[in-house]
């Protein structure tokens, strides 16, 4: 019985190994009950007294060091199959459900908002929520006994009475025509603020966007035009227009803007509370009183302005009959854009 010999038989077949189940046959070939090292040891009680120590000992060792060789073949064999083959593929396996994020209504309806404005040559400007008292209502001609001008009516800054949250986006006219000098052409998307009580039509913060066109020789009908345009990007070709007289201190003279029903077509229908139109937007020239606040010879320049609520304009586009549906973030609601 040549022990190396052995060793030797052991480490070849291990050599071979490949798989768990070849481990397994020499496991069982060398360690099972009717394996090699059980004939071994069986063996022990017939060796010459004198050689028995020696020999039990060997087989001893052949035994710890073949389960030493064993466990570390293991080792290899299951780090083989944790990194997967560079060219194996599952196609059975289920894949990665993306989720992906979509813009938000109203964002949707300010971008197509601008593109139509945009196309007709008007640029984007944005002006600050916190406004001065000054550019909310002394720029634009709003009188100091303007009921807008109440604290019921406007969120004031606590510590700076001056301050304010602007309560429409015609401050942002002021401003612009301050730093810059006709012509011009803008319009002025953002949020505005009004401590109205919350129902299915009032928040206390919406949407405005805000035009500005200032230069020579503008008149009522180049308002016309331009609003018409955006009416029937919006809402297609077939709308119908009206203007309204109206009054705004910053205008002169001013309008209010109709639509025909887009639900009813203009025969009369709940949503148009019989009218058969729906007005969307204030508009019209702009007063001298703002041309001289801000510097501009109102001889020589006219122009003309408009806002509308944003919300309104997709609740009428999408038929949607609560404005507090846009902000309160259910999936089921925005996913429908
Ligand atoms: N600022 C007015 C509002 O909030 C809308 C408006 C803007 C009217 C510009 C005329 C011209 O009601």
């Amino acid at each position: 019985m040549d022990i190396n010999l052995i060793q030797e038989e052991i480490k070849k077949d291990l050599a071979g190994v490949t798989s768990r189940q070849g481990l397994e046959e020499v496991r069982v070939k060398y360690l099972g009950r009717k394996g090699l090292l059980a004939e071994l040891t069986g063996s022990i009680p017939f060796v010459p007294a004198e050689q028995r120590g020696v020999f039990g000992k060997q087989v001893n060792a052949l035994k710890n060091s073949l389960l030493n060789q064993i466990e570390e073949k293991e080792k290899e064999l299951t780090a083989k199959i944790s990194v997967p083959d560079k060219n194996f593929q599952d196609i059975g396996m289920p894949g990665i459900v993306r989720m992906p994020g979509a813009l938000h209504p109203i964002t949707q309806m300010i971008d197509e908002i601008c593109s139509i404005f945009n196309r007709m040559g008007f640029s984007v400007v944005e002006g600050p929520e916190v406004e001065t008292e000054y550019n909310n209502f002394t720029g634009l001609n709003i009188p100091l006994d303007h009921p807008s001008r109440d604290a019921f009516d406007t969120f004031y800054l606590k510590k700076y009475s001056k301050l304010l949250l602007r309560s429409h986006t015609s401050p942002v006219q002021v401003r612009v025509m301050k730093a810059q000098k006709p012509p011009l052409a803008i319009i002025v998307p953002g949020r505005v603020y009004r401590p109205d009580a919350v129902d299915a039509s009032h928040l206390f913060m919406f949407h405005q966007i805000e035009g500005l066109l200032v230069d020579t020789n503008i008149r009522f009908s180049d308002l016309k035009g331009t609003l018409e345009l955006f009416a029937k990007g919006i809402f297609g070709q077939d709308i119908k227009m009206r203007f309204r007289p109206h009054f705004f201190p910053f205008t002169e003279p001013s309008a209010e803007v109709d639509i025909s029903c887009i639900i009813c077509k203009g025969k009369g229908c709940s949503v148009c509370g019989k009218k058969g139109w729906l007005e969307i937007l204030g508009a019209g020239m702009i007063h001298p009183n703002v041309f001289k606040h801000v510097g501009y010879d109102s001889k020589k320049y006219t122009g003309f302005a408009f806002g509308m609520g944003i919300e309104r304009i997709a609740m009428l586009k999408y038929g949607i009959n609560d404005i507090r549906l846009f902000f309160e973030n259910d999936l089921r609601f925005l996913k429908q854009f």
